[in-house]
């Protein structure tokens, strides 16, 4: 809550990787770092443009992430130093790669980074060929905060298994977004607008909508969190994000919705007596699609705003590192023989 009101994206990151936020010169330092890395090379950008166009975003950024990895000739060099200097460059070019394959795909040209910008500032003005005004680079900051780091989150596991057997930390974070893509973690951004527009489509009430939905079994996206039994401290900062950008743009449709279909959760599982509350993702789309983030980007989004999260994690892996194999209760049948070909 502290780092989402007072820090930025570019703090959170030197935070995640040294422990410590920066002071004025080490951030200086970091946000030099970060620009001389944001442009992708012209071999990356031909791939881009061969990748089908309607490919998935989270695709798309894992293909290309695990290309990244053949173009350093020091991937597979596991050392402290080397490590930090990819981290950075992953959190520099994720972002420039999603804007890249998004104006492709829609036939537009790709725009390069602008010096003197931001992640969040950067990514809006890769992503639409205009530089945003305060607020929403603010918002895009935020959000990016936000979901920068979670602990042992599923697509954090992923990552740390792939490093656990000393494989390069290119393939580990593209263990990363293979997890994060599934609509259980990160790609619940997407349902939740994929759910806010079938409500608006179809025309029911709401709270109707919501009921038919619980009765039938279905889960209701952006509800539920495997650790936080309460409301998602995300989701707090979040709601409030959307108010702000909302009013401003005189959108509040889908701020509206999202409060109405809150409330008949809040009713629904407290009859119930289950502990389920708005996660991050609930108010993460109806922000993004204020922003004029395409709703099929929105996975890809949390995946630039999670790389450092996950790179600090692999940083601790590779520094104290041990194989990662569960055990598993084998619950088959046991004491038996191959039967010879002929007579199976
Ligand atoms: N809507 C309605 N009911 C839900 C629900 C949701 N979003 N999430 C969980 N429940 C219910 C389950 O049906 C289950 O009910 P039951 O005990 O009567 O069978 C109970 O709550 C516990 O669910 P469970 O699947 O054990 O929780 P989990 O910890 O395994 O699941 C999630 C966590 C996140 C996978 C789950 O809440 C979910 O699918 N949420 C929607 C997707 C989402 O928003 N993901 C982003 C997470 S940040």
């Amino acid at each position: 809550d502290d780092l989402a009101r007072n820090s930025t994206f570019e703090e959170v990151c030197y935070l995640l990787w040294n422990g410590e936020l920066p002071n004025a010169e080490q951030l200086a330092g970091l946000t030099a770092q970060l620009e001389a890395e944001r442009g992708v090379s012209d071999e990356l950008m031909g791939m881009l443009r061969g990748y089908p166009k309607d490919a998935d975003p989270m695709a798309a950024l894992r293909t290309a992430v695990s290309a990244l990895g053949m173009f350093d000739g020091a991937a597979d060099d596991n050392s402290d130093a080397e490590n930090r200097r990819k981290a950075i460059l992953l959190t520099a070019k994720m972002p420039t790669i999603v804007a890249a394959f998004d104006r492709i795909r829609q036939g537009r040209e790709p725009v390069a980074p602008k010096a003197g910008l931001s992640t969040a500032a950067n990514f809006l003005y890769m992503l639409n060929g205009e530089e945003a005004d305060e607020v929403r680079v603010r918002t895009m900051d935020v959000a990016l905060v936000l979901h920068a780091e979670h602990g042992m989150n599923a697509s954090t596991f992923a990552a740390r298994v792939t490093a656990g057997t000393l494989s390069d930390i290119y393939s580990a974070i593209t263990s990363a977004i293979g997890t994060l893509k599934g609509p259980s973690h990160g790609g619940a951004n997407v349902e939740v607008m994929n759910m806010l527009r079938e409500i608006d489509e179809s025309g029911t009430d709401p709270k109707e909508w919501v009921l038919q939905a619980l009765e039938s079994g279905r889960r209701i996206m952006g509800f539920g969190h495997r650790v936080y039994k309460a409301t998602d401290p995300r989701a707090t900062v979040l709601r409030e994000l959307a108010d702000q950008i909302m009013q401003g743009s005189q959108q509040t449709r889908w701020l509206d919705l999202s409060d109405r279909i809150r409330g008949v959760m809040a009713e629904e599982m407290e009859k119930k007596g289950k502990k389920i509350y708005p996660n991050v993702d609930f108010f993460s789309a109806s922000v993004y699609t204020t922003l004029g983030i395409g709703m099929d980007l929105f996975t890809a989004v949390f995946a630039i705003a999670r790389v450092p999260g996950w790179t600090a994690h692999l940083l601790e892996q590779y520094a104290n590192n041990r194989l990662i194999r569960p055990e598993v209760d084998y619950v088959g049948p046991r004491g038996l023989k191959v039967k010879p070909l002929a007579q199976r």
